[in-house]
């Protein structure tokens, strides 16, 4: 049941901080603090590029797993959705890794780009929360996400587990190739840990996510930004409202906007960003600064560190815990989505079954 929540959405919401733990239990060893995998069909230092392919949020979860693999594994990575990435035909290398990303394990696109790619000899690992689905019986190695059974059609706690297994992954490949000595990798699994109690800190902010809310369900359209790590954070947000409360929304990297949807911007488009304090933070600030000059009003998700800067120039925000930049994209999901949440409640949509989609897709 829905344990006292008013739907299936919030409950599973209230589930990350558990889910990541899980997950990690999973992946990382409690006495060494070191990340395992399970055994693996081919050498991952051996690995050439990877190929990401995913559909919908766990599209998303796959763009943060890029960015990831790419600075902290230096390893060169293609990503795409599923039903793109089938009918593109890249030209691949043999042995690369293929990375398969899918809460059901039976989404029809995703499973036709696996069979694809699996027929170029690509290494399949599948990121999967239903460990005995069709996906799992095709790939080479499964790396579960524990988040148990999500039956909101609007997928939340399954997206943070896929990013705590790409996180664990990336830790693995980048000690494979050479790229983490042990200090380096101590002090990311370590963020890692520390992770699901910051987590369970983000309902405390339930009451300024509904503030926002309150802008945001008078709107037709919302803007989202963010950069780096952050915009695949944005896209997420995006996505979420559209689902499941029917506004339009649209997600931009923020260094985007002034080629071309700054010229959407009043007073009538909300602008919601994700803007942690990090190396890019000046940066998004500076567009933000340039959206508010237009007349938009900014309602941003920042963290304790961003949180004076940010307040001189919000219309709302929500402050985070500051954590390390390599899991903040993880625990700035969590508000994003919740945003969506009260979004719906508000409209009075049905947020557990919105119209016109289904938990999972099997047609391409
Ligand atoms: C968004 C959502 C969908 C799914 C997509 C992939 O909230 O639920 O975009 O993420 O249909 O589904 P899976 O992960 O089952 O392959």
């Amino acid at each position: 049941g829905k344990d006292g929540y008013r739907h299936y959405m919030e409950k599973e919401l209230h589930e990350h901080p558990l889910v990541i733990g899980q997950t990690l239990q999973r992946m990382v060893d409690p006495a060494s603090r070191r990340v395992i995998l399970p055994e693996l069909p081919f050498n991952l230092a051996e690995v050439p590029r990877a190929v990401i392919t995913a559909c919908g949020s766990a599209f998303f979860a796959g763009m943060i797993g890029r960015y990831w693999l790419e600075e902290i594994a230096r390893l060169p990575v293609d990503i795409d959705v599923a039903s793109e990435m089938r009918y593109r035909n890249p030209p691949l290398t043999e042995g690369s890794l293929g990375l398969l990303i899918s809460q059901s394990g039976e989404t029809a696109d995703t499973l036709a780009a696996l069979r694809s790619l699996r027929e170029k000899a690509i290494h399949i690992v599948s990121v999967l929360n239903v460990e005995h689905s069709t996906m799992a019986r095709e790939s080479d190695v499964v790396l579960g996400t524990v988040a148990g059974p999500e039956i909101s059609v609007a997928s939340t706690k399954a997206f943070t587990a896929q990013l705590t297994v790409l996180a664990c992954l990336t830790i693995a490949t980048a000690r494979a190739r050479g790229k983490l000595d042990t200090l380096a990798e101590e002090h990311l699994v370590s963020a890692l840990l520390d992770l699901p109690s910051r987590a369970a800190e983000v309902f405390n902010q339930t009451d300024a996510i509904r503030a926002m809310a309150q802008v945001v369900v008078e709107a037709r359209d919302v803007l989202y930004l963010g950069r780096g790590s952050m915009f695949p954070v944005a896209m997420e947000g995006a996505l979420k409202l559209k689902e499941i409360s029917y506004i339009h929304a649209e997600a931009y990297a923020a260094g985007e906007m002034k080629h071309g949807p700054i010229s959407l911007i009043d007073r009538t488009v909300p602008i919601v960003a994700t803007v942690p304090s990090n190396a890019l933070f000046e940066k998004t600030l500076s567009n933000l600064q340039e959206a508010k000059a237009r007349g938009g009003r900014l309602l941003v998700f920042t963290d304790t560190k961003g949180a004076e800067r940010v307040s001189a120039i919000a219309e709302q925000m929500v402050v985070l815990p500051h954590v390390h930049d390599f899991v903040a994209p993880i625990l700035q999901t969590i508000p994003v989505q919740m945003l969506a949440y009260e979004v719906a409640v508000l409209k009075g949509t049905d947020v557990d079954q919105p119209r016109n989609l289904a938990k999972s897709v099997t047609v391409e």
